[in-house]
């Protein structure tokens, strides 16, 4: 099957691929059994990942090597940039489709590599690489991997585990085919960091609640511990307490097939400590705690966890919270319920109650109006899979009352017991065919509304006809529906939670220094701790409410003189007499700067630029010191803006 071409395919289908055809125009053909859609839709998703990828991705051009842009799209959404978690569990994904038998898939993640070690070393609004590993929370950068300096949601610290982890997967099979040392030498070090990020950030300091306790509703100040993957609250997220668990247990693994030291790794016990009594609440998994968030917690971010996870060889009551554990299972179904309700999707009413559905990121959520994602339906299909691979694999199902409601939704008759696999046709049988089909049910969600170009956007509308909205072409997208793909084809990813044990009954969280240091041999610069100077730049410019000022320039703390790097400058202090705009950056002791000030107008309307050019030398730096040692008195040089009065 895999041999039948996707355009002969879909010409057979119905002749709809004549031309170009415009993304949302028409359904991908409904008549097209799963199947074949499945066969022909994974292939159109790996070569729209790849396209993604710099520098030979078609449709990103102007990318780096190695770098993976979330999407092409350049404005509304503007996702031409490289983010570290869409990067890292993209790659995460090639890396398995290469370890199942892809070989062409190994200089992508060759250039990954080496792309992400320089990265590392990029300062950015995070901080840096050196002394303390701040600048590796940084979420997003240029196409080029130069640093984004405006204003987001950072750090987010779900980007250094996930990225370990991918780079374990492959040192793991370097390992297993005669290259350890190349392993030891190149990769380990990029990994190192990361891990040691890990093993400095992850705690939160302050009192954990007591264990099986949850409070996250309770609206006890805390400190924050970073932005969650949807890049909106900031407090602990399960997805990225998840991802962190996993990189120190593989890391420790990997660290001692190495001979190499992981003091990080040894926070592993007390981060699962934390991931095991912090986010359960009896019934599912918060999503976001040590928070205010006005949000009830049932977030995909849990399911995608589990998926990211999954290991064959793990059990069902492995504290790795794999899919057939039956908090998870709970999870799923309360996660899954909350969408079936019709005033939030109104799609969903033409699905019966036992059948997949579209799924979105939470319930509450408002961006782009709030749709249903591509990647968490097929996510949804993929925890299934994985769970009905499981318990194929251990010949047994174990329902409990914790799990029994998500079974009897499939299987009235079902009770809190074990099913054996004794006969073709028995209970445990029947139980796995109706999880498969409704697994399956979930692709054909995403089936009925995938364009007929096959092209996977961000979203799709809520409302008929649930055309595709938000980013075009998204690379996670891709990467999700190739991903479920390998688990329905009973393509399993290496083991990581084997042996894993328990949390420890009472947690003791810490923090351990990190070391860090720049991976020269996979091809990062060998950057050293800076000298800067703090210049305060202070302009005057008179400017009508909306209208806002940014500083922009040639060196990379200034943008480069990319727009949207540009550094926004602050008005707090502006009046009529004194309309004073102000910017505090720190630059490299030094350097001369050419910079110019913009106006970023309302109602869309273009910038305006200065007419002049400005220089400057950053002075010398005065060690340990932030003070600032040159302030600018500029006043803007160019047109004034007009409000367009929208
Ligand atoms: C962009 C983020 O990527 C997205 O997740 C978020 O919902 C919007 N900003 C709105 O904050
Ligand atoms: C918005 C999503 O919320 C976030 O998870 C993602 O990293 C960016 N878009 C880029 O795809």
């Amino acid at each position: 099957m895999r041999s039948r071409t996707t355009s002969s395919l879909l010409l057979a289908a119905g002749g709809l691929l004549l031309g170009s055809v415009p993304l949302a125009v028409a359904e991908w053909p409904q008549g097209v059994p799963l199947d074949d859609f499945i066969t022909a839709e994974r292939d159109i998703a790996l070569q729209g990942v790849l396209a993604n990828i710099g520098p030979n991705g078609t449709k990103v051009p102007g990318a780096g090597a190695g770098f993976v842009i979330a999407s092409p799209s350049r404005t509304s959404p503007p996702y031409f940039y490289t983010w570290t978690r869409d990067a890292a569990l993209t790659l995460k994904t090639l890396v398995d489709d290469f370890i199942f038998g892809n070989t062409a898939l190994r200089p992508y993640i060759d250039d990954y590599i080496h792309s992400q070690a320089i990265l590392q070393t990029v300062t950015n609004p995070s901080g840096a690489l050196l002394p303390n590993g701040g600048g590796l929370g940084e979420p997003k950068f240029n196409p080029d991997g130069s640093r984004y300096n405006g204003n987001w949601g950072r750090p987010q610290r779900d980007g250094p585990p996930l990225r370990a982890v991918a780079m374990i997967a492959y040192s793991n099979w370097l390992i297993e085919n005669g290259e350890l040392e190349r392993v030891n030498k190149t990769i380990w070090p990029v990994i190192a960091n990361d891990l040691s990020y890990v093993g400095q950030y992850w705690y939160v300091p302050s009192p954990f609640p007591p264990k099986g306790h949850n409070d996250a509703n309770s609206g006890a100040s805390r400190n924050s511990t970073g932005f969650d993957l949807w890049e909106e609250v900031s407090g602990s997220s399960f997805f990225t307490t998840h991802a962190q668990y996993r990189s120190l247990v593989e890391g420790a693994e990997l660290a001692q097939a190495l001979g190499q030291p992981c003091i990080a790794c040894a926070q592993a016990p007390q981060v699962l400590c934390f991931l095991d009594s912090a986010y359960w609440n009896g019934e599912y998994f918060t999503g976001n705690i040590n928070g205010n968030f006005n949000r009830d917690g049932v977030d995909a971010n849990v399911m995608l966890a589990s998926i990211a996870g999954f290991d064959i060889n793990a059990s069902c009551d492995s504290p790795s919270l794999q899919p057939c554990h039956s908090r998870m299972l709970s999870n799923f179904k309360v996660f899954v319920d909350t969408f079936r309700n019709p005033s939030l999707y109104p799609i969903n009413s033409q699905f019966p109650s036992t059948s997949g559905i579209a799924l979105g990121r939470y319930p509450e959520d408002i961006y782009y109006t709030g749709n249903p994602w591509y990647l968490i339906t097929t996510g949804a299909a993929e925890f299934l899979y994985d769970a009905v691979a499981r318990w194929s694999k251990q010949g047994f199902i174990t329902v409990d009352d914790t799990s029994l409601a998500f079974f009897t939704d499939l299987y009235p008759d079902a009770e809190a017991k074990t099913y054996k696999k004794c006969s073709k046709t028995g209970p445990f049988r029947q139980i796995l065919d109706a999880v498969t089909a409704y697994a399956d049910s979930f692709v054909s969600v995403v089936q009925q509304y995938t364009p007929s170009d096959g092209s996977l956007a961000e979203q799709f509308l809520k409302t008929a006809p649930g055309s595709p909205t938000s980013a075009s072409d998204l690379t996670w997208s891709y990467a999700a529906f190739v991903g479920m793909t390998h688990r329905r084809e009973g393509h399993f990813p290496p083991s990581w939670a084997q042996s894993v044990t328990p949390a420890p009954e009472t947690c003791s969280p810490g923090s351990t220094a990190g070391i860090y240091a720049p991976a020269t041999a996979a091809g990062a610069p060998n950057v050293t701790i800076g000298c800067t100077s703090t210049v305060l730049f202070v302009v005057n410019a008179s400017t009508y409410y909306g209208e806002n000022i940014y500083l922009s320039g040639n060196s990379s703390d200034l943008g480069k003189w990319y727009l949207d790097s540009a550094m926004p400058m602050q008005s707090s202090n502006y009046t009529d007499a004194r309309p004073m705009w102000f910017a505090q950056i720190p630059l490299t002791a030094g350097e001369t700067v050419t910079y110019k000030y913009a106006r970023e107008q309302d109602c869309g309307q273009p910038w305006i630029w200065e007419t002049v050019n400005r220089t400057l030398e950053v002075p010398a730096c005065v060690e340990g010191s932030t003070e600032v040692l040159l302030e600018t008195d500029d006043a803007f040089v160019g047109e004034r803006g007009s409000s367009g009065a929208c």
